[in-house]
């Protein structure tokens, strides 16, 4: 009889394919006023996954990553990330992420490297691994020739490149996105989605992306949730959704889950139409 423990075998065999969830949502809400931006959502996020969250104007989206990523203070529910909760543990929990916000974050007058580094010392890299990091990660999005230049004078291709780079300078376990590739042409959003697998493949990096391009979440996310209306209301692979909703495309998919009607991204349509008049 073999002396090797059985458990010890079935550990050898299991561990290799055994995740943890990375992010972990409970019953999360925002309210602004009497609004409900975000309506009681919970979804989980398995360490090294991409997960797509996708949804109309105005679903939600841009709240839920700034709750997770401590922007915004949640109304209700609990998060936790890479095991902290980011109410009571924020300098843990958001050392966990990087972040590509939907609205540019980097200085358009200072250069790109001089963006890098200050962002570098803001997340404590330490000294003698900066300036290897910032010229390893300005190389990967193929900006390290374009170091000197004011950030100004770079199109929007060049400063979204900018911005993962910057969210990736503290190695991250987990990279949020918040429509990376909007605006762009279609071989920039290619080259971005090759960043991202790569950095995922390599460093089993954890990444969550809102798109309205819904094809990069066919062809790049293990998994998508689809929120409207502040509420979720689809989970599963591109595959499982498209067969739930009876469709051979993701996009078609979601618009027969998410409805045919235009969303105004305000809250309420009177008040928009306060608004017009206000302005008169
Ligand atoms: N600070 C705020 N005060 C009041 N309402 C807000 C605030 N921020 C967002 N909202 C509202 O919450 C809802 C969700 O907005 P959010 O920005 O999360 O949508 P989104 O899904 O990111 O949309 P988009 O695809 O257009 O970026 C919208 O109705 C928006 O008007
Ligand atoms: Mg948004």
């Amino acid at each position: 009889m073999s002396d090797f423990p059985l458990d010890a075998a079935e550990e050898i065999t299991i561990s290799p394919r055994r995740s943890y969830m990375i992010i972990t949502v409970k019953g999360l809400t925002k309210k602004f006023g009497d609004f409900i931006a975000v309506d009681n959502i919970s979804f989980e996020v398995q360490a090294g996954e991409i997960l797509a969250f996708l949804g109309p104007n105005g679903a939600g989206k841009t709240t839920t990553i700034k709750m997770l990523t401590t922007v915004l203070e949640p109304t209700g529910g609990t998060i936790e990330l890479n095991g902290f909760n980011p109410l009571t543990h924020q300098d843990e929990a958001r050392h966990s992420f990087g972040i590509v916000f939907q609205d540019a974050s980097v200085d358009d007058e200072l250069t790109a490297y001089e963006n890098m580094l200050m962002h570098a010392v803001l997340y404590g890299v330490p000294r003698e691994t900066r300036q290897e990091r910032i010229r390893q990660l300005l190389e990967f999005v193929e900006l390290w020739d374009r170091r000197k230049d004011f950030v100004k004078n770079f199109s929007g291709g060049m400063k979204r490149r900018l911005e993962i780079a910057k969210g990736l300078l503290h190695h991250p376990k987990i990279l949020f996105l918040d429509e990376p590739t909007q605006g762009l042409d279609p071989q920039t959003r290619n080259h971005i989605w090759e960043y991202i697998r790569q950095m995922n493949r390599e460093e089993k990096m954890s990444v969550f992306f809102t798109t309205h391009y819904i094809e990069e979440a066919e062809k790049s996310a293990d998994r998508v949730v689809i929120i409207d209306h502040g509420r979720i209301i689809a989970v599963g692979t591109p595959t499982e959704l498209k067969a739930q909703a009876g469709e051979d495309n993701l996009e078609q998919a979601f618009i027969k889950l998410t409805g045919n009607v235009i969303r105004d991204e305000t809250v309420d349509p009177n008040q928009n139409l306060m608004r017009r008049f206000a302005r008169r």
